[in-house]
């Protein structure tokens, strides 16, 4: 029998190992994601970019926006949506 994973949470980070504003790779149930820590907050947004595909893990924050680091196309990561 095939179980979805919200039947059974999975850990994807820790809030400790989180440093604020820094990209975060997190992979659940074989899905690649990004978690962003701000402030008190956190994001989680599919973790691949829009364009080819890098991992957004690898990107950089500049102010409200994630930075795909491949070719700089920007995700809001409040939201996800492009500036
Ligand atoms: S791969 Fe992300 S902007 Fe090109």
């Amino acid at each position: 029998m095939r179980q979805t994973p919200f039947r059974n949470p999975t850990i994807m980070a820790n809030w400790s190992e989180l440093n604020d504003r820094e990209p975060a790779y997190a992979l659940v149930a074989r899905v690649d994601l990004v978690v962003i820590r701000y402030d008190d907050e956190v994001s989680v947004m599919y973790g691949r970019c829009h364009h080819p595909g890098a991992l957004l893990a690898h990107g950089f924050i500049d102010g409200p926006n994630l930075i795909c680091g491949v070719h700089y196309w920007d995700y809001r990561y409040e939201s996800g949506v492009s500036e």
